[in-house]
């Protein structure tokens, strides 16, 4: 399969060729976006919730997303592969900032990094790109702020908010960035905010049909868990269904002794055992 690079990326937009995108968190996930034709895989922070019980993706810390980040790469060639900074990484000055990039691409082993933010991280957004690591920006509902914003709400819904996040957007392309999440916003806004792009595709979660692509978070699409459901989450599996009839049907082989049989155990010859014990 052919690598998918930030030019291919750009000329997906152009053609009109809906471009997808999906979380992976360790390496069987990442070797199913590998396999089955994903065109960036993301190591998103989400990770924090979907895979280590934290309630937060604020919790996570820059050593916790390397590590998941290195067993994603090692099954990742062709998509292009992106990982969430963390939270608090790219707040604390340039230097911080760009040693933690740098460390995403360095050990992490990904080949950009996504933040989250608006106008106010144009200047990082620049840095970062100059320097030679390709950023995606992510705009509209962002979680790393979920406090402040009071939950996990639709974003941009009166035309003062919606205008923020489409100037935040324009910005972040000016600033350099390849490509821009935008998140649980009304799908019109999705709409507006991909024609306001010049050349960098948008990719949107919960915004609509309007923008180049499409992300989920994995356990949403495999259906892993079946809690809250967001309302732009649509299931395309039961992994929890199938991971239960496993899961009981493999306990109550053991209980009734129906696992192993013979065809499951190793053979020997004969031994004439009392001939030992005597
Ligand atoms: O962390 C994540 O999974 C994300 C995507 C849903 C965009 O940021
Ligand atoms: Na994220």
């Amino acid at each position: 399969r052919k690598k998918v690079t930030i030019h291919h990326l750009q000329a997906m937009r152009r053609s009109g060729t809906p471009i997808t995108m999906l979380t992976a968190y360790d390496y069987p996930t990442g070797r199913a976006c590998e396999s089955h034709g994903v065109d960036i895989t993301l190591v998103g922070d989400s990770l924090a919730q979907v895979c280590l019980g934290y309630d937060s993706t604020t919790r996570l810390t820059l050593d916790e997303m390397l590590h998941h980040c290195r067993a994603v790469a090692r099954a990742s060639k062709a998509p292009f592969l992106v990982a969430d900074m963390p939270f608090g990484t790219y707040h604390t000055g340039a230097e911080d900032t760009v040693r933690n990039a740098v460390r995403m691409v360095r050990e992490g082993g990904v080949e950009g990094v996504k933040i989250e933010g608006g106008l106010e991280v144009a200047d990082t957004v620049r840095r970062l790109t100059r320097m030679g690591i390709p950023v995606m920006a992510h705009v509209g509902l962002m979680p790393q702020r979920h406090t402040m914003l009071s939950g996990y709400r639709v974003q941009g819904k009166n035309a003062e908010c919606a205008l923020d996040v489409l100037r935040a957007a324009v910005a972040l392309e000016d600033a350099g960035a390849f490509a821009v999440v935008v998140e649980a916003v009304p799908h019109r806004l999705g709409g507006y905010i991909t024609r306001a792009m010049r050349r960098i595709p948008t990719i949107g979660i919960g915004a609509g049909k309007e923008t180049d692509g499409q992300v989920l978070v994995w356990d949403d699409v495999m259906g892993t868990w079946c809690g809250d459901k967001a309302k732009f989450v649509r299931r395309f599996g039961d992994v929890k269904g199938e991971v239960a009839r496993g899961v009981r049907s493999y306990i109550a082989a053991v209980r009734e002794r129906s696992f192993p049989d013979t065809a499951e155990t190793y053979g020997m010859p004969e031994i004439e055992w009392e001939a030992f014990l005597a």
